[in-house]
């Protein structure tokens, strides 16, 4: 799958994702990620991308003509307009679903923006959909681009070992995973629970299950409406 991403900031977003899991994904060839200047696109001496707002208010706007061109340029290289993301805080926000539907695009675009946005009449050309990592507000789109980029190319066949993506993740089925434990046994006075030591999988796996629910409950009651409970576990809760 090929990532491009359209920044101010280039260096950021390829320091950030030329490491661990997607850094060996990316050496493998199993996913390519550009980043793009959108500065290079300037048409102004100065490298200048950014203007007043009309209208008056604080801050700058990033213009229309550099983030267009720099679009453009990766457009006309692969021959299609593929799916371009504009992260932003009005975006809808990102889940574990998205990075899921966004994994199958062969080509993604991710645009950053920088100041108080970007031009609307740039956005309805080339944004094909709006994404916002969370209810805060961040310095840039960099940040928000490496946390999809990192997200979306998990979901990509043979980014992660077997034995990475083998097991139950959060968010499956609207739950929380379980706590995990490894050796030793028992650190500080606290004790593995016992039955993860049984070797019985079956009460293993309806243990991992009644905490994943319990935690879910705790930490995310939003989630576990949407979860498919058991009556059973319902009647538990
Ligand atoms: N840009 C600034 N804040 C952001 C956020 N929370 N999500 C996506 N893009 C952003």
């Amino acid at each position: 799958m090929n990532f491009y991403i359209l920044t101010l900031f280039p260096d950021m977003v390829m320091q950030g994702l030329n490491t661990s899991i997607i850094g060996r994904a990316a050496d493998a060839g199993i996913v390519h990620i550009e980043a793009v200047n959108i500065r290079d696109f300037s048409q102004n001496k100065h490298h200048k991308v950014d203007d007043y707002p009309y209208g008056g208010g604080a801050g700058m706007l990033m213009q229309a003509q550099p983030v267009y061109d720099a679009y453009q340029s990766v457009a006309e290289r692969i021959g299609r307009k593929p799916r371009c993301i504009y992260v932003t805080p009005q975006g809808s926000r990102f889940t574990q679903k998205d990075a899921k539907e966004f994994a199958l695009e062969k080509d993604l675009i991710l645009l950053c923006g920088h100041y108080e946005g970007i031009d609307e009449r740039v956005l309805e050309e080339v944004a094909t959909d709006y994404m916002s990592i969370g209810d805060y507000v961040l310095t840039g789109g960099e940040l928000p681009a490496m946390v999809m980029v990192d997200a979306i190319s998990r979901m990509v066949p043979g980014v992660l070992s077997n034995q990475e993506s083998g097991s139950f993740e959060s968010f499956e089925d609207n739950l929380l995973e379980y706590p995990q434990y490894s050796r030793p046994e028992e650190w500080m006075g606290k004790k593995v629970p016992q039955v993860l030591l049984s070797g019985h999988h079956k009460n293993i796996e309806i243990w991992r299950r009644q905490q994943s629910i319990l935690r879910t409950k705790e930490r995310r009651p939003d989630l576990l409406e949407q979860a498919q409970l058991t009556q059973q576990e319902k009647e538990e809760l």
